[in-house]
């Protein structure tokens, strides 16, 4: 199957390049599985349940979060009747919502989509790898489910690349988002997982990470906030990977960098453009 993973969605540049760009490339690419990370969808903090409709009707199948999950309260409620909406599985018990979703592709396949989260420079949560095994051990790649999606939220590429190996063989795909800039080590691991440590973001990357840049070098050079973080307005730039998956196994046959428009050069899935 043809799987789209998108990297963070920020702010207007990031929800325009995707609303507009998705619809076309589900139908040239025949894309059966969509999974956008959208936790800085809103003004570049959280998702609203409008965003969330709007991704849904764009071509997305799940939606994943991360350490700004809930920065828009009405989160907290809307996740509960969103099942396609997924924050990380390793917060703590008692945090709305889900860390795994079992999602219907587009070609009725069966899809477990996760979100976990990294610990090094985030937030103590709780282990990360032990809440993928818990979660893996009911969803044995191909044989209760077609394909299995692990988006890791987390800053630094060594928790990324660990939890990649730790799972591969188990996942269809594990990418890493959260540092907002595209890395280029997409590869498929010796146990059959498409494997990047960050799909970038869906934004304008003439920025700091997504923000207007004036506030950020000011709290960077004078260490006083003097204003709000605010999504730089320009062309956003599509960036995310492309995974072609065995239907028997799940695992990944084909892995490549997709960056579509805005300020980055243009990738595309040679394995899909014909
Ligand atoms: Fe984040």
């Amino acid at each position: 199957m043809r799987i789209l993973f998108l990297g963070d969605v920020v702010g207007r540049p990031g929800r325009e390049c995707v609303l507009s760009r998705l619809p076309g490339l589900v139908s040239d690419w025949s894309l059966d599985l969509v999974v956008v990370n959208a936790e800085n969808a809103a003004g570049g903090f959280g998702i609203t349940e409008a965003i969330y409709e709007d991704l849904l009707e764009a071509g997305a199948d799940a939606i994943t979060l991360g350490n700004h999950a809930f920065d828009q309260r009405e989160a907290l409620v809307f996740i509960e009747r969103a099942p396609a909406l997924v924050r990380p599985l390793n917060y703590p018990r008692g945090t709305p919502g889900r860390g795994a979703a079992l999602v219907e592709a587009k070609n009725g396949a069966r899809v477990l989509v996760m979100n976990v989260m990294g610990r090094i420079f985030m937030d103590p949560l709780d282990d990360p790898f032990a809440g993928l095994d818990s979660a893996l051990d009911g969803a044995v790649l191909g044989e209760m489910v077609d394909a299995v999606v692990v988006d890791v939220h987390a800053e630094t590429t060594s928790e990324k690349q660990a939890i990649g190996h730790y799972c591969d063989g188990r996942a269809s795909l594990v990418v890493g988002t959260h540092t907002h800039v595209p890395t280029a080590d997409h590869r498929i691991l010796p146990h059959g997982t498409a494997y990047l440590t960050d799909a970038g973001m869906c934004g304008c990357y003439d920025g700091v990470i997504g923000m207007d840049k004036e506030e950020p070098i000011r709290r960077f050079t004078r260490k006083v906030a003097s204003g709000r973080f605010e999504p730089v307005s320009g062309p956003g730039t599509l960036s995310g990977v492309a995974v072609e998956t065995c239907d028997r196994t799940g695992l990944a046959q084909k892995v490549g960098p997709v960056r579509l428009g805005g300020g980055l050069e243009d990738a595309r899935p040679a394995f899909w453009e014909s």
